[in-house]
């Protein structure tokens, strides 16, 4: 496209299209859908049990457990390890709050550490020193689609008898030296919130693990902790996927790879468009690949930039524009601000582009155009945060 093209072109570019997702698989969703409205098999259906058995496989691990939301997958298995009042979770402070929302709702308080400026994921020194007699377990969140430093995560864990869970809520098909998310922790959970890089179509999530006593506990504590019908062996809660969401995952889960492949290409793009200006891009990291949920870019003008976008008919998010410790609903946490200076100064400068498969090259081109024309983004110094030297056999960017 060319330069004067790229300014004439005016369409709305949104932060992400999932219209135009289901357009280029209506056929597959429409008749997904069909067959378990067809046969009524709304709960725990066939389609359910197909779906976590693909899932599973996927994952490169044994189980899968379907449940209503990401929020509850992390909650359910942290109930089922006996997590309560009294115990520590250690996790990144700059996640979805529902991270640590998981957490308190066990009775278990989250405790919260800083990430590491570069991939902007919970940093394993912060994690060493937070632990105390009650840490109980380290969730590790994989933001943005970016695996967390996981081996010097489990040597932590071991060395202390930690529980690790994984939330890959935002890191769908994503690999860590060869492995998937989903097959990096004692259990991992997912989020299939209709954005996320495998979404449904209305709330859903998953637990994947390999211990198989957990899988069943959880089966029986999503369905009214039922062991068979009417017989109750815990006091449970109705936290199931719908058979008619699993049966639309079904088919989108057979485009994941190929789409996330795509996710790829447009980062690729975006940082060969965006290269050399002053804004802060996101790594590469040598044996990681990301599944790009989002492309974050930084700036000490973000809100410039953001607005500047904006005004071109361009969407862009923030993800998060407050740490979970500075939100009044932590408020009796006792944090301050300054607690997470990495955490604080990147929900400063972060801003999320677009990022979804279906963006075109005239889109990308334009969405560059916009950042690289913000007033003072092009010539200003780099203030990006400077990073912490790596420590020996950590991931490197490259
Ligand atoms: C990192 C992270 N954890 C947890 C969740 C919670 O997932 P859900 O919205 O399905 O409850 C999300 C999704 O929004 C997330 O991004």
């Amino acid at each position: 496209m060319s330069a004067m093209q790229v300014l004439r072109d005016r369409r709305e570019i949104p932060l992400l299209d999932l219209s135009a997702q289901y357009v280029s698989i209506k056929h597959e969703i429409d008749n997904a859908i069909a067959r378990v409205v067809s046969t009524s098999d709304f709960i725990l259906g066939e389609e359910l049990g197909l779906f976590e058995s693909e899932f599973a496989a996927f994952c490169g691990v044994r189980h899968c457990v379907g449940v209503d939301s990401g929020l509850s997958a992390l909650e359910l298995v942290l109930r089922a390890w006996g997590l309560g009042p009294g115990d520590e979770v250690i996790t990144a402070a700059n996640t979805f709050i529902a991270t640590a929302l998981a957490i308190s709702s066990t009775g278990a308080t989250p405790v919260l550490v800083d990430v590491d400026s570069r991939s902007c994921n919970i940093d394993p020194d912060a994690v060493r020193a937070a632990i105390t007699s009650r840490t109980r377990a380290i969730v590790p969140v994989h933001l943005y689609g970016l695996p967390a430093e996981m081996d010097t995560i489990h040597e932590i864990a071991a060395e202390h008898g930690l529980a690790v869970l994984e939330d890959a809520c935002q890191a769908h098909g994503a690999r860590y030296k060869g492995k998937r998310t989903g097959s990096l922790g004692h259990a991992a959970a997912f989020s299939f919130y209709p954005g996320k890089n495998l979404g449904a179509y209305g709330d859903g999530g998953a637990i994947v693990t390999d211990d198989g006593a957990l899988a069943t506990q959880l089966r029986s504590m999503r369905n009214y902790g039922q062991k068979a019908k009417y017989v109750h062996s815990n006091k449970g809660y109705n936290r199931r996927l719908d058979t008619i969401q699993a049966a639309i995952l079904r088919v989108k889960l057979r485009y994941l790879d190929g789409w996330n492949a795509l996710r790829n290409r447009h980062s690729q793009a975006y940082s060969e468009l965006l290269w050399g200006a002053s804004v802060g891009l996101p790594h590469r990291w040598e044996g990681l690949e990301s599944a790009w949920h989002l492309y974050v870019v930084r700036s000490p003008f973000r809100d410039q930039m953001k607005a500047h976008l904006a005004a071109r008919g361009i969407a862009s998010g923030l993800h998060y524009p407050t740490p979970i410790h500075l939100q009044a609903a932590y408020a009796d946490a006792g944090y301050r601000k300054g607690d997470f200076p990495v955490t604080e100064r990147l929900s400063e400068q972060i801003l999320s582009l677009p990022m979804y498969p279906e963006l075109d090259r005239g889109s990308l081109e334009r969405i560059a155009e916009a950042v690289l024309s913000t007033p003072g983004v092009k010539h200003a110094p780099l203030q990006v945060l400077t990073p912490r030297p790596l420590a020996p056999g950590a991931l490197r960017a490259i």
